[in-house]
């Protein structure tokens, strides 16, 4: 199949890719989308659920395979200069940071995997923000990953390809969940996608017609690698503390049984009231909020999984401002940024608006319907951008997010 959308662009990337690589020839194209995450914050990695769509903004990969184990690497971003590593199942990994470790991480688990295989010449580009919050990270690895299997003829289902790819990821150094991995993969066209965890599973539901999802860049990079990893790192922790904790204590007052040390035992066993209640029994300070958070936020999921499915914009809305505050005050990962945009997407009219993504710079999204669509648009515009002297387009920092399906790999056709 041939690459069939948003061609424009592409014979610029061919151009650059047979300067880099005169002597290979640009035979396949490895797409993974980026994600916008609806709902569900900060919950996947504590086993809830999350509630994401993919967007029509991707990582490319433009491939040449080898015959030999390299894989050589440059990208259409020149703040991201040429890698070059051999495929092996214990690669070095460069600095926290750099964007080799995000090409190896996939090569190492898949060589682990699978053992002796071929590498390739590729060139990279994105139509994604780079550190936006979107997931161009989790993409880059499932567009390798995706590349380095056709390219060795080997397949994997797409839900355990999604999860050795999440697991695969945390040679980068961040101890991440698996949604942007699965929802990379594994987006239905059209559908926002419930996603279970151990074991991963989707579950999609359609997005209404006339629902528009905003994304606006607060134009502050939210680095995986760099201060939000320590955050984000420390927000595992917290939560795993958290959980032994409270999980003790529904063992001591009778409200759990033995053996309920997860989070989603925890909210199979004991009603959302109750949780929260012997939260604030059990914990202070910190971990108090950090619980408050998960155990709120992953029954939103499903709550605004159910709005959706029945086309209910406003207890969508609700459920989505319930987030934000609860990201804002208690997992204390929002920041004047954020918090000023989503301000002026619901001044505009929005029936909800969050941060999306790990928080701490980054993206929000707000839901609009088409009554109120144009005025979100324009109060963004001229209340954020433009007084920060944003000129020109906005489409990169500000658009209305399309639910794209999940990565392919496709031959290039002859002659472009
Ligand atoms: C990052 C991680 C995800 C998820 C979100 C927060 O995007 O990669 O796995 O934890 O943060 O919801």
């Amino acid at each position: 199949m041939g690459f069939s959308w948003e061609d424009e662009g592409l014979s610029d990337l061919i151009g650059t890719f047979r300067e880099a690589f005169p002597e290979g020839s640009p035979d396949l194209i490895s797409r993974a989308p980026g994600r916008v995450n609806l709902i569900g914050e900060h919950t996947d990695y504590n086993g809830l659920p999350v509630f994401p769509m993919a967007l029509r903004k991707e990582i490319r990969i433009i491939l040449s395979p080898r015959k030999d184990a390299l894989i050589r690497a440059v990208n259409q971003e020149g703040e991201f200069g040429l890698r070059e590593f051999t495929i092996s199942g214990d690669i070095p990994a460069h600095p926290a940071g750099d964007w080799a470790n995000y090409l190896q991480a996939p090569c190492q688990a898949l060589a682990r995997q699978f053992g002796g295989l071929s590498g390739f010449d590729a060139l990279v580009s994105s139509t994604l923000p780079v550190a936006s919050g979107l997931s161009s990270s989790s993409a880059l690895v499932i567009a390798m990953g995706q590349a380095l299997l056709r390219v060795n003829e080997l397949t994997l289902p797409t839900l355990d390809f999604a999860e050795a790819m999440a697991a695969a990821e945390r040679y980068t150094g961040t101890q991440g969940g698996g949604m942007d991995q699965a929802i990379s993969a594994g987006a239905v066209e059209g559908h926002a996608s419930r996603i279970e965890f151990a074991p991963l599973r989707m579950f999609e539901t359609p997005v209404p017609e006339d629902w528009r999802f905003v994304v606006a860049h607060t134009l502050v990079r939210a680095e995986k690698s760099g201060m939000a990893q320590e955050g984000y790192n420390a927000r595992t922790r917290e939560c795993r503390e958290a959980l032994e904790i409270v999980a003790d204590a529904a063992l001591a007052q009778g409200q759990a049984p033995e053996g309920t040390d997860s989070y989603p035992l925890l909210l199979e066993r004991v009603c959302i009231q109750d949780l929260v209640e012997l939260g604030e029994a059990y914990l202070e300070g910190t971990l108090l909020k950090r619980f408050r958070h998960v155990v709120t936020e992953g029954s939103r999921v499903y709550d605004a999984e159910h709005a959706m499915a029945r086309g209910d914009r406003s207890t969508f809305g609700l459920l989505v401002n319930a987030s934000h505050r609860s990201l804002q005050e208690d997992y204390e990962v929002s920041s004047p940024e954020l918090d000023a945009l989503v301000e002026l997407a619901l001044g505009a009219g929005a029936s909800g608006a969050r941060l999306t993504g790990a928080g701490f710079g980054g993206c929000i999204v707000a839901l609009a319907g088409p009554d109120s669509l144009d005025r979100v648009m324009s109060a963004l515009e001229n209340g954020y951008y433009r007084p920060r002297g944003v000129l020109g387009a906005l489409d990169g920092v500000l658009f209305v997010a399309e639910a794209s399906g999940g990565a392919t790999v496709s031959e290039l056709q002859a002659g472009l």
